[in-house]
């Protein structure tokens, strides 16, 4: 190997701007050197374990060795060429091995390279569907209050409520949304808050039902509102009713896709197949940028005719990158190996056990897990973004070797499938033991 560059900080905090960072009251950002695993190693010698993927993304933690040679042999081959007029196997490959583990129906791939940009692409799909068809009048998108689709305009607008873009709000596009019924585990109120979101929803059909383009939702878990969960069946008749007014469904699942659920897509849990679905993330093993929005092939004849107009005019310099295509073709094989969907189960098994001990912990409440996601809420003050105890919280779980960021008063761990049982255990003592010294402060 090639001996490591040095970081030099002074220079990051010369040339470089952060995602999502405050930088004049930020802690200057830890250098990292490699990964193995769920574990991160700094440049001062420090082991992280990641305990959120790095932002949901290394489903199959870091530096696996099969995605790495599989990008390794296809850069000595084809690193990128152009995907209007030319093809190549990654591409094809990867679409065809897709079709076959998608909900049912979604057999056509559309390529971009991150989430936010597969969202936006949904969106434009399903205006532009329903001008092909003939019928424009369709131009309302409704949404669930709360969602996060990213940080383009279409998505923003789409996730409007999530409160991240007041400096953007005048840019956005009209989104309506209804409640969503977040639900934590033995909720006694489940029922009624999801009667209520489906009274707001059934309200909102009698008015629009005939003008609604797409119903753009993320299936059983908005990653960032704060990991909040509804159940599936809550998802069910939400589409079954949005159907019954023949809108499209699009289920984001930038986030849930390839196992995080529990199952290959959430969608599988709610027993439904959406029109049009977005991945990114962990489509890679979280290696390279890249993402796809498939939909049925009803929705890709629409744009067929002899006539460019009804063509999808949309594309990107890196569409369908092959070296991307690679990544997501090993990463498949392995999310697809029995022993990954056994991990799915046994991380589960380990949150119940390990959420059952932060119960005990008074300022932990509404606790909840989806397959491998697990969260509850801190009710301490100076819970909020930046503020005092949120920091805290992210400054001590860092002291003691853990990847953990708090999302308000939300703390969530959303592991790569390859954490060992004894990682995630040294995980779940540490957050015990760091809340109940921040909590007796
Ligand atoms: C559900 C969901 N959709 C879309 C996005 C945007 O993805 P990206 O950050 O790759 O643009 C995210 C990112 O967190 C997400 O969680």
């Amino acid at each position: 190997m090639t001996p490591e560059t040095p970081i030099r900080l002074a220079d990051d905090r010369a040339h470089v701007w952060h995602p999502f960072t405050q930088a004049q009251t930020a802690e200057p950002p830890i250098p990292v050197v490699s990964g193995k695993g769920a574990l991160l190693f700094t440049a001062d010698g420090r082991e992280i374990l990641d305990l959120i993927s790095s932002w949901w993304v290394n489903i199959h933690g870091h530096a696996r060795p099969e995605i790495a040679r599989a990008i390794g042999e296809q850069a000595s081959r084809l690193e990128q060429v152009i995907f209007a007029d030319f093809t190549h196997a990654p591409a094809v490959n990867l679409a065809k091995q897709l079709s076959e583990v998608l909900p049912h129906g979604l057999t056509r791939v559309f390529f971009s390279d991150n989430g936010s940009t597969s969202v936006e692409i949904a969106l434009k799909i399903a205006w532009q569907y329903w001008i092909n068809c003939g019928a424009p009048q369709r131009r309302r998108y409704l949404a669930l209050d709360g969602a996060y689709h990213g940080d383009t305009f279409g998505a923003m607008s789409a996730g409007a409520s999530s409160g991240f873009y007041d400096p953007f709000k005048p840019l956005l596009f009209q989104v309506d949304t209804i409640p969503f019924p977040e639900t934590w585990l033995d909720d006694p109120d489940v029922e009624a808050k999801e009667a209520a979101s489906l009274a707001a929803l059934d309200r909102w059909l009698d008015r629009h039902g005939n003008e609604l383009a797409a119903f753009i939702a993320e299936p059983l878990i908005q990653g960032a509102a704060g990991m909040r969960m509804c159940r599936p069946q809550f998802m069910a008749a939400v589409v079954a009713r949005i159907r019954s007014a023949s809108g499209l469904v699009i289920f984001d699942e930038v986030m849930t896709g390839f196992g995080r659920t529990g199952t290959l897509f959430a969608s599988e849990q709610i027993g439904v197949s959406p029109d049009l679905i977005c991945l990114s993330k962990g489509l890679t093993g979280g290696f390279l940028p890249l993402s796809v929005t498939a939909c049925s092939e009803t929705i890709y004849s629409a744009f067929l005719g002899t006539n460019f107009d009804r063509a999808f005019a949309h594309g990107h310099s890196f569409t369908a990158n092959p070296l991307g295509c690679a990544a997501a073709l090993a990463s498949l094989e392995i999310t697809r190996a029995p022993e990954t969907a056994q991990a799915w189960r046994r991380i589960e098994a380990k949150h119940r056990e390990g959420m059952a001990r932060l119960a005990e912990i008074p300022s932990l409440r509404q606790f909840r897990i989806t397959g491998t996601v697990a969260a509850c809420n801190i009710e301490l003050p100076g819970t909020a973004y930046g503020a005092a105890t949120s920091l805290a919280l992210k400054k001590n779980f860092l002291a003691r070797g853990l990847l953990i960021r708090p999302m308000g008063p939300v703390l969530y761990v959303l592991p790569p499938y390859c954490i060992t049982d004894a990682e995630l255990d040294r995980a779940y003592t540490a957050i015990a033991e760091v809340v109940t010294t921040i909590s007796a402060v």
